[in-house]
């Protein structure tokens, strides 16, 4: 069964052209120059405009500003050609759903066929800069009054406090939501693990945990070298605002429960940042 899920994922990726392969390899390459570019504007902007160098000593606010400004000048960019198979279960949402690290919500349009579904959007997005873009994005799509904005993170020590102040916490948080979203998120939180589970606890039985991620690679060496070059030597992590090029969240994911069925495709299998979409069913 096994052998035949990696053959059917296999044939099913086209192989890459020459120049598809060269992109892949400097992409992060370019990424980090903007992850660099825009912490330097920063820290002129601490410096000279805000005038608070003391932002310099919590290193970890200014390091969310300097990725907030990154993803406000790029986050649509990098979200013009998201995979059909994310947008078709986007369009298939409905009931309480957990929204996490929406950003700017540069993915809300492709909720909006979802909107008479849903009951409430709750959106769990740490970086307050983005917050009101994403409010526009949510306003946009169809979701005014439906969509709410916390500022927190994924993990449980800042999720769970949150949602308990929103009242949303019934019977100690189990199974509070239908269905919970996260796109290009466990990259970057702190400790996965602990985070695939809070969010494992968080949906109600025969809930949906829909998932596009970006993970480590493990079908071409090269791709594999390089993802290491530029954690390692690149300081990936530290300039793209905590982000992991080489987590294996697929088997994070898989582990973090009991889950009825999981559906989840390698994309770009050959690259240096391979994607797994899909969804896992909660027992
Ligand atoms: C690469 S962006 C993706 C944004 C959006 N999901 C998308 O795909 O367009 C990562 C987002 O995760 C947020 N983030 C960072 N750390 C987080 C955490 N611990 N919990 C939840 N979100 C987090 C960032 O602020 C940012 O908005």
């Amino acid at each position: 069964m096994e052998g035949t899920e990696r053959l059917i994922r296999r044939s099913d990726v086209p192989k890459p052209t020459a120049k598809e392969l060269l992109l892949a390899y400097v992409a992060p390459g370019i990424l980090l120059t903007a992850g660099i570019y825009h912490h330097t504007v920063t820290l002129l902007d601490v410096l000279f405009i805000q005038r608070q160098p003391s932002l310099l000593i919590d290193v970890s606010r200014f390091r969310e500003q300097a990725f907030s400004r990154f993803w406000l000048a790029n986050g649509e960019a990098l979200s013009g050609d998201m995979p059909g198979e994310l947008a078709s279960l986007l369009k298939t949402l409905r009931g309480a759903i957990l929204d996490i690290g929406p950003g700017s919500g540069e993915q809300l349009h492709l909720y909006t066929s979802s909107a008479p579904n849903v009951d409430a959007i709750y959106g769990a997005e740490p970086a307050e800069k983005l917050h009101a873009k994403l409010a526009i994005k949510a306003n946009d799509a169809g979701f005014e009054r439906k969509y709410h904005i916390l500022g927190c993170g994924a993990e449980p020590s800042s999720l769970i406090p949150a949602l308990a102040r929103e009242g949303l916490l019934q019977d100690g948080g189990e199974g509070s939501f239908d269905e919970i979203v996260s796109i290009r998120v466990l990259c970057g939180v702190p400790d996965v693990k602990e985070t695939a589970e809070g969010l494992y606890g968080l949906l109600r039985p025969g809930g949906r945990l829909i998932v596009m991620e970006h993970v480590i690679c493990r079908d071409s060496i090269i791709a594999r070298t390089l993802q290491a070059v530029y954690m390692w030597l690149g300081r990936w992590r530290f300039w793209m605002g905590g982000c992991c090029l080489d987590r294996d969240t697929e088997k994070v994911l898989r582990e973090a429960g009991a889950w009825s069925e999981v559906e989840l495709k390698t994309l770009n299998a050959w690259s240096t940042i391979p994607q797994i979409v899909g969804y896992l069913v909660k027992r």
